[in-house]
């Protein structure tokens, strides 16, 4: 590919044959000011905002849809580029309602922007403003057509990125707007709602519906994480005000989905952190039934009866299910604690459920945002991944090094200052099996609900009533919680900082928006719960515990969070 040498406001840059002058501008660091571009969709030049001077040229061409030549000189901000960009500025104000005290994007919206950018007040050019009605048939999108500037990044968008082509301009000249086909309101439409129109509109014309009043964009802080709902681990923001999600937007700085969404990640997200249903304390079974007790209480059951069953029946009487939902460090220090606190390789997650045919995941799905999509919930769960990488496994430490390998565990064992069994473990099939004939008496489930997912649920439910003790540690009291002795309250991931692992490989930051709302994060939680059982485990922070299985595992051995925090890390 050639390289093309040019001159923008005075500075020399090269760059490959192809590249537009707004890119080539953008390389520099000289922004040029855009309403209908955006580097994930194609161009189409149709604000004319960019425009810039070219030496040699009579008119001010647009530089998203302007290629480089060779030696060109550009001028990005000439009196005369600056008087026609505020030209358009106000044909674009004329026929704009300018309801920026009420309009929920102010602060994010580019024409507010440019407009004080070029001190832009009001339109001289008196025109017709549009009357239309602010459509809201949904419960996702709201659409106010008198805000649309006609950019068409939102029709771009549902096609190019979405993959659908629901909406269009529709009507000619004055008229013209963008609908869905035949203008049915997009209710009637094929629309899946996954708001990737409202995530590149630069303006008002769409918003969430869900953010609707809950604070002005500057006042809502963005925490940037990784998705929880499937293994694809797409990133964006959580929106947080006064210690409550309220929303997700779109954070396009990430290797992994750019702007786009699905309708679960984006409009799901908050009412499953906010569900009304969250255990919010830990329940003890007294008397057969299920009720609410302090986290001390309960932990220290919990730390009695382990410590008496594993006493009376040997650490292979306990059994540990982990979660394939939450963080790389609460699976790693959940293993850990089986392995170093109760001595057994008796831990496993479910492998792969995505790919069989009786999954199901009700407690994770948003129900009223899956049922209103008609989402079929078959994905993998989001930290699938990592629940093999991190060592839940019967017959693996951390990195997919065998327990039985002397050297593997001299290791570990010096690391943690226990000593660990050679041979492996029971796998979840073998744990059912075992606690069926009575060989295992208890077991601690961590974010899993088996009596629902597992293909051999009256097998489940025989087994897990035929324990000692069961401990779950989960944020719904689901079909498995019901059966348990004690039940933990687990933390969301936007109530921790911690890792997953995408299903290529790719760790990603998860970042603590809110305060836990069981008042413990899970891998505290397991700290203290270690602790009572005599073995302590000094981490202040998830970054802590990751930077000890980095230490122990070749895998992951030069992974930080440093280097993750950028645009995740991929192995191998
Ligand atoms: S879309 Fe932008 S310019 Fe229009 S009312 Fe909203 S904030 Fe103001
Ligand atoms: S929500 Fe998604 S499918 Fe519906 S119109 Fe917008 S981009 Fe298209
Ligand atoms: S609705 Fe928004 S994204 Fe779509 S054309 Fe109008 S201003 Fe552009
Ligand atoms: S940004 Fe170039 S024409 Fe709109």
């Amino acid at each position: 590919m050639g390289i093309v040498k040019l001159t923008i406001d005075g500075k020399e840059v090269q760059v490959p044959k192809g590249t537009t002058v707004l890119e080539a501008a953008e390389q520099i660091g000289i922004h040029i000011p855009r309403l209908c571009y955006d580097p994930d969709l194609s161009a189409v030049g149709a604000c004319r905002l960019c425009i810039v001077k070219i030496e040699g040229m009579r008119n001010l061409p647009a530089s998203c849809v302007t290629e480089v030549t060779e030696g060109m000189v550009v001028h990005t901000d000439t009196p005369e580029v600056i008087e026609a960009r505020k030209t358009i500025l106000e044909l674009l104000l004329a026929n704009h309602p300018v309801d920026c005290l009420t309009c929920e994007k102010l602060g994010e919206c580019l024409l507010a922007k440019y407009c004080y950018e070029y001190g832009v007040l009001k339109s001289p050019f008196d025109g017709e403003k549009r009357h239309y009605e602010i459509k809201a048939d949904n419960p996702f999108i709201v659409r106010d057509m008198n805000k649309c500037i006609l950019c068409g990044k939102c029709i771009r968008a549902c096609s190019e990125i979405t993959g659908k082509n629901i909406i269009d301009f529709s009507y000619r000249g004055f008229k013209t707007r963008v609908a869905p086909f035949g203008d049915t309101p997009l209710s009637e439409s094929e629309c899946i709602y996954c708001g990737n129109c409202v995530a590149f509109c630069p303006v008002g014309a769409l918003s969430e519906k869900q953010m609707l009043n809950l604070g002005r964009r500057w006042n809502l802080k963005k925490v940037k994480t990784t998705c929880t709902f499937c293994s694809t681990g797409c990133t964006f923001d959580l929106r947080v005000k006064d210690g409550k999600v309220v929303g997700v937007t779109s954070n396009p700085d990430n290797a992994v989905n750019g702007r786009a969404l699905c309708i679960r990640g984006r409009f799901g997200t908050r009412d499953f952190i906010h569900s009304d249903k969250r255990l919010t304390t830990p329940l003890i079974r007294r008397n057969g039934k299920l009720v609410p007790a302090s986290w001390d209480e309960a932990l220290d059951l919990v730390a009695e009866r382990l410590t008496e069953i594993t006493k009376q029946y040997g650490p292979n009487s306990f059994a540990a299910i982990s979660t394939t939902r939450f963080t790389n460090e609460e699976i790693y220090l959940f293993q850990k604690f089986v392995r170093a606190v109760i001595g057994t390789n008796n831990i496993d997650h479910y492998p792969s459920p995505c790919h069989g045919a009786m999954y199901r995941e009700e407690s994770y799905c948003n129900e009223s945002v899956c049922e209103f999509a008609g989402i079929a919930t078959l994905r993998c769960p989001n930290n699938l991944q990592g629940a093999s990488d991190m060592g839940a496994l019967s017959g693996a430490l951390p990195g997919y090094q065998r327990v039985d390998r002397q050297e593997v565990r001299a290791k570990y064992e010096e690391a943690w200052g226990v000593s660990i069994p050679g041979e492996a473990g029971l796998n979840v099939s073998e744990m059912f099996e075992h606690a069926i004939k009575e060989n295992l008496k208890a077991m601690y489930i961590l974010g899993e609900n088996p009596v629902l997912s597992d293909a051999n649920s009256e097998k489940v439910q025989s087994a897990l009533t035929n324990l000692e003790f069961l401990v779950v540690h989960d944020l719904f009291l689901t079909e498995t919680a019901a059966l348990a002795d004690v039940v933990l309250p687990a933390a969301s991931f936007a109530e921790t900082d911690g890792t997953f692992t995408n299903n290529k490989r790719r760790v990603q930051r998860v970042r603590k928006a809110i305060e836990p709302i069981p008042s413990k994060a899970n891998w505290q939680a397991i700290i203290n719960l270690s602790s009572k059982m005599g073995y302590q485990m000094d981490y202040q922070h998830p970054e802590q515990i990751f930077a000890e299985m980095a230490s122990l595992t070749p895998l992951f051995a030069h992974f930080n969070y440093k280097e993750i925090d950028k645009q995740g890390m991929v192995w191998p």
